[in-house]
């Protein structure tokens, strides 16, 4: 493998681990949703308060995110021109799974996923009552909102569920013992994160 590939794999791969990190905690502070508007919007208040810190940090998530899309472009690109049949022989010897044939079509339904996202709460109307919290609660009331999530988060189980442990794989940062059960781990955190995710819209639209 090329030196220019394999920077570039250890790019992608650094850059989805941390994007992986923010996802977690975005994940974890979302729960409080479902404790109610008090509890949410004092949490979005007190990110709030961080100013230009937040700023930066929202500027790191941008670049890291900009880093991790060229450098997988780059990747495919570089395959196809190495092997413009495709894994022809991995595919049926069973070794290319759901998840890692689908990376870079998943990758693009995400970010367009992010982008309505972000314009969604971020850049949404929080002045319908209950502030950021009643935004969430009435969109999360739209059935069709709460699919299209849903749909969106079982692309971005497959996309982690391949993901992570193939950055860990790039990386080499897990345990040697670890390292044989590597598919079934990144496989199993993929899919809880993402099932963390998608119950989130559902557990609104009928509890909240
Ligand atoms: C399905 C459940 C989700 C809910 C309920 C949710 C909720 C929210 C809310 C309320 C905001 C606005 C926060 C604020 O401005 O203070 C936000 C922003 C954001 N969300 Fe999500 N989110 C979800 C899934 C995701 C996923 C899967 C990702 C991607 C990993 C993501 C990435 C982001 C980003 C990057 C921002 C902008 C953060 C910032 O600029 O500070 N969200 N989300």
């Amino acid at each position: 493998m090329r030196v220019t590939s394999i920077l570039l794999k250890v790019l992608m791969a650094i850059t989805g681990l941390a994007w992986f990190g923010f996802s977690i905690t975005h994940l974890t502070a979302n729960f409080l949703i479902l404790k109610g508007a008090d509890a949410f919007n004092g949490y979005a208040e007190g990110l709030a308060k961080f100013g230009p810190l937040l700023w930066v940090a929202e500027a790191g998530l941008v670049l890291l995110l900009l880093a991790h899309v060229g450098s997988a472009f780059r990747v495919t690109r570089m395959n196809k021109v190495a092997r413009p049949q495709g894994y022809v022989v991995s595919q049926t010897r069973g070794e290319a799974t759901l998840g890692s044939r689908t990376m870079a079509i998943g990758g693009v339904i995400l970010l367009a996923f992010l982008i309505i996202h972000v314009k969604m709460f971020k850049f949404g109307d929080w002045s319908g009552g209950n502030g950021l919290h009643g935004l969430v609660v009435r969109s999360f009331k739209n059935p069709l909102i709460v699919g299209g999530y849903v749909l969106a988060m079982i692309a971005f189980g497959l996309h982690l569920s391949h993901g992570v442990a193939s950055a860990f794989q790039t990386l080499g940062i897990l345990k040697p013992s670890w390292r044989p059960r590597l598919k079934e781990i990144g496989f199993f955190i993929g899919w809880a994160i993402a099932f963390g995710f998608a119950a989130l819209p559902i557990a609104t639209f009928f509890f909240v």
